[in-house]
């Protein structure tokens, strides 16, 4: 697509039609893995619109995020469960923290006093985050991520997993190296992913040092995968996960063993390829 605005409504209309035809019932809801960061800003945009214009409902829709980082609570700007209340979800009551945050999520932030209600009309509890902090009680970072599995496992899997690409070829946070078979779990984040990342801190010793992400083989499950890249920073990210050999040190590479997977890219994003 010509521009990062055309490539993202793309986004948006792929994963409505996908919604729209799924036919749940009482047991089954549309599975919906979901990123955080600069790439999705405008997916989620286009799709609050479009569900304020009745296009979409997400009544049936139950959303998983892929990772959070360790160590920020939801009341911090930079955290993934605020990025989801700001920039897609409704604003949620808070509660206490569960195994895995469900919303409304836990915080006594006082960010969600001002965020504006999005026309989102996701159920609270049918949104779910891997919790960075607080820990919950009686339990560890590596049990919260274990839960998790459990919990993809006891929904029947995901449908549709949308997801951004790093600069270094990460899928969720599993950088270079990780397992193609890895699970859930907590991983030490790159230097130059915490780098790339200070964009978003204003205080450089608050950028977190590990995050809880979705393993490889966790992703790899799901049912249908589209990947958004946006700009001339993830060209070569792009290249080296469509165009190269199957590589442990380029994470997204291992989309090329899924059947179903899409890339959208901006021309920036694409200006690489052969
Ligand atoms: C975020 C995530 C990451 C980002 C990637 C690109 O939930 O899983 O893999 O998709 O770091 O980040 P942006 O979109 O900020 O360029």
């Amino acid at each position: 697509h010509p521009t990062q605005e055309e490539a993202s409504s793309h986004v948006a209309s792929q994963i409505i039609a996908r919604i729209n035809t799924f036919r749940p019932t009482q047991n089954r809801k549309f599975i919906l893995c979901l990123p955080t960061g600069g790439t999705p800003f405008l997916v989620y945009r286009e799709l609050a619109r479009r569900c304020e214009e009745g296009e979409v409902s997400f009544e049936h829709v139950i959303t998983i995020n892929l990772d959070e980082y360790v160590g920020l609570g939801s009341e911090h700007p930079q955290s993934y469960c605020h990025f989801m209340e700001e920039n897609f979800f409704s604003k949620g009551k808070l509660q206490s923290p569960n195994i895995i945050f469900t919303r409304p999520f836990p915080s006594p932030s006082p960010y969600h006093t001002i965020l504006t209600p999005s026309p989102v009309d996701i159920p609270p509890n049918q949104s779910h985050l891997l919790p960075g902090h607080p820990i919950p009680p009686n339990t560890t970072p590596e049990h919260s991520c274990a839960s998790y599995e459990s919990l993809i496992t006891s929904l029947g899997g995901i449908h549709l997993l949308f997801m951004g690409i790093g600069e270094n070829g990460h899928i969720g946070f599993n950088e270079p190296g990780s397992s193609f078979g890895g699970r859930t779990r907590v991983i030490k984040l790159d230097e130059g992913t915490r780098g790339v990342n200070a964009r978003f801190f204003d205080d450089p010793s608050e950028i977190p040092t590990h995050a809880l992400t979705m393993g490889i083989g966790t992703i790899r499950e799901a049912r249908e995968m589209i990947v958004l890249a946006l700009g001339k920073k993830k060209a070569e990210a792009v290249r080296r996960a469509v165009e190269d050999g199957v590589n442990h040190l380029c994470p997204a590479s291992a989309l090329q063993l899924h059947e179903n997977v899409r890339f959208v890219t901006d021309n920036e994003a694409s200006q690489n390829l052969r």
